[in-house]
Order: structure tokens, then sequence, then C-alpha cells
């Protein structure tokens, strides 16, 4: 009995071989490949600028850098994300405000957001920026986010690092319609993969030239130089580059994309039509939103089955089937606990979302055969 992860990479011949003309060729990083791949995501997101860096956390750390974030500036994200999105708000000693998520699609709940925002505004705190999170693939209420951000002149980034591939209204280049800057991440885990690596998208120059700058050490590459070996810091950056190899890799998943979130779809409809038990919620679907499944998180109500989370784990785990949670609030987390005084009932939607999740697999070349494994044992235990 072969194992089964709730995710897995795929890459194919067309993968490899383009890896193998960049060991091939003179530049593994600073090469060509990084512009390519960065142009090839400038027209699937429409977008200005782009700019690829080492992974999604260093593109997140590098907006609040450009975005000069600092002690006396409040930050909004969601209890219901990686703690990467959090982290990058302390980085820059910023204030992390959390808002709880809608129960419904586990995204920002746009309501509790603006009261959020209010009661903030009354204790003079500056509110600099919202990072939303199109979790799991499934889409944020945008126009109401973007409704807001312009209500009370927030900066709006969305950290679209599970939702490449999914569609607003019918349209794949939403993101930037709605959002100052767009944040991805190519992970294994995520819907394309460069091994490690990330991006930043926007089509506001200023920011993405900071972006560009603070990627290779705070080099101002547009400064006129004296010298060919010359060049000018006024502010330190950080090496957060990605390579030509990764970048290579890129270009050719991100050719892919269709064709992995079409047979993602395909999975999720095959667990919504077998997974049929009044105690098990399975995703939701919204109107306008095209979802990429990233994740397939269900939900399942452990007050009334006989085993409880953990067991139901172990006993999948025994099955050579490793679930996963996505994600442990932010809340929890013992650093943000102490800084902000948070109990685990601060967020209780984000606490009952955590109590009741499991991510199931799904990914490009999960077998029907591996599949029903998953959903016979589910239908089993509970
Ligand atoms: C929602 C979210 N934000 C940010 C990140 C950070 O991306 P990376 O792992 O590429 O640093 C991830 C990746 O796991 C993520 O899922």
């Amino acid at each position: 009995m072969n194992i089964i992860n709730y995710t897995k990479q795929y890459l194919d011949k067309e993968d490899k071989k383009i890896i193998l003309e960049v060991l091939n060729s003179s530049n593994l990083t600073q090469g060509k490949y990084v512009n390519r791949f960065e142009n090839n995501l400038k027209k699937y997101f429409n977008s200005k600028f782009c700019t690829a860096v080492s992974s999604g956390t260093a593109g997140l750390h590098l907006v609040s850098k450009a975005l000069g974030w600092d002690n006396k500036d409040y930050i909004v994200t969601t209890p219901i994300t990686f703690i990467a999105s959090a982290n990058s708000i302390e980085y820059s000693n910023a204030n992390t405000l959390l808002c709880d998520i809608e129960d419904k699609y586990n995204t920002i709940d746009p309501n509790k957001l603006e009261d959020l925002i209010k009661k903030n505004i009354k204790k003079n705190r500056k509110i600099r920026a919202i990072i939303a999170v199109d979790y799991g693939g499934m889409l944020c209420d945008w126009s109401a986010l973007k409704f807001i951000s312009n209500k009370y002149n927030i900066i709006l980034i969305n950290d679209n690092c599970h939702a490449l591939g999914s569609r607003y209204n019918n349209n794949k280049s939403y993101a930037l319609n709605y959002a100052h800057i767009v944040v991805q991440s190519f992970h294994p885990a995520k819907n394309i993969t460069t091994g490690e690596g990330g991006a930043v998208l926007t089509n506001i120059k200023k920011i993405n030239d900071k972006i560009r700058s603070f990627r290779t050490h705070g080099i101002d590459y547009l400064k006129k130089r004296k010298y060919n070996w010359d060049y000018s810091i006024s502010e330190i950056g950080y090496n957060y580059r990605i390579t030509d190899i990764q970048c290579a890799l890129g270009i050719s998943q991100l050719k892919k994309i269709n064709k992995f979130t079409k047979k993602r779809n395909e999975i999720a409809k095959i667990y919504n039509k077998k997974i049929n038990n009044e105690l098990i919620k399975t995703p939701f679907s919204k109107k306008k939103v095209y979802n990429s499944f990233n994740l397939y998180p269900i939900k399942i109500n452990f007050k009334k089955t006989k085993i409880n989370k953990l067991e139901m784990y172990n006993l999948f785990k025994k099955n050579k089937i490793n679930l996963q949670v996505h994600y442990k609030p932010i809340h929890f987390y013992e650093y943000y606990k102490k800084k902000y005084n948070f109990s685990e009932n601060s967020f209780p939607i984000s606490k009952k979302f955590y109590d009741s999740v499991f991510s199931f697999p799904i990914y490009y070349d999960l077998s029907s055969n591996n599949q029903n494994r998953v959903i016979n044992i589910l239908n089993k235990i509970i």
C-alpha cells in the first residue's frame, strides 16, 4: 500500500528538460530565465510589474519593507493562514491585528473587518494594510475588501499563495483588479512549484522598484553608475533572489496551470459527491468563484463523532494516509498570544474551524483508486 499525502508536486519531462537547459547554460542565477518567468507571470496576472523572489515569505517580507512599516503601524490579517502572513508584519515591528473568518468560506469576514478598522481608528491607530488570504483556493469577497480599502485608504495585499489558477467572475487575472499587491508562493505544496520560490506583483512602480532593490541587498539599480563595478546603496536589503534553475521550472509549470486546476476540480467534485454525512461539511462553492482547490478542507463535527480529531488523524495514518491541518490559528501561537494577550476564544469562528478541519489529499496525479481509499476510510470511520 503506497503512502498518500495531502499534497504532492507534479513534474513532467518538459520540466526536467528545461532545468537541464539551465544547467548546461552559463548562468545558474541572475540570467534570462528569471526575467522570462517574471514576464510570464506579468502576462498571467495582467500586471505592470513582477519581481520573482526566493519564497513567498521573502515576498511578504519585502512588501513590508517596501511599504516602510514601523512600530506605530497596524496591519490586519486573519488567524487562518500560514504563519508567514503574520510574521511578515512582525518583521518590521509593526502590530498585527487579526480579523476572524467567515464560517462558510474560511476567508476574512468583511463585516468584522470594517468593525475592527472603525474600533482602531477610534483609538487613533494607523492601519496601514490588510493582508487578505485566498484560503485554499477559495477567494475572499474582493469587491467588499476593495470598497473597505478605498473607504479607509488602506493598502490591500492579496496573499495569493494558495490561489494561482482560481478565477473571480471568470477572470484568472482578478487579483490586481482588487489588491494593490499580490504575493505568490511556489513551494511544492502550491498549485505550481519552483522548489522554493515566490513572486510579488503590482501595478505600482514605486513599490516594485523598492522590492527589486531590497531583493538584492538594497542595491539601487536605477541610480547612474560612475564605474561598472560601482553600485549605490541607501537602504539595506537582503539576498532574496531566486535562481534561473527555479525560474526555468516555473516557466514550464505555469504552462500547465489550467490542466492542474481542472484536475483538482475533478477530484473535489468526486469528494463532494461521495462524502455524504451530516457530520461532515465539504467546501462550499461561491457563485463568482472558480476555486483552484490548493486545499480540500473538510470540517467534521467532532462533538458528535465517536472518535476525536487526533484519533481520526492516527487512524488515517495507520492506513498510510497523511492528512494535514491548515492551519493552527495565528492567535494560538505562543508569540502572538503573549504579545497581544490573545486567548483561544478571541476569534471564535477561527477556533471552531480549527477544531473541525482536515485537509484531504488533493493533487494532480491523485489516482481514483487512491482517492477511493481515502473516501472509504472516512466513511468507515464516521
Ligand atoms: C498563505 C501562505 N502565505 C505565505 C506562504 C509562504 O510561502 P513560502 O513557503 O514560499 O515562504 C505560504 C506557504 O506555505 C502560504 O500558504
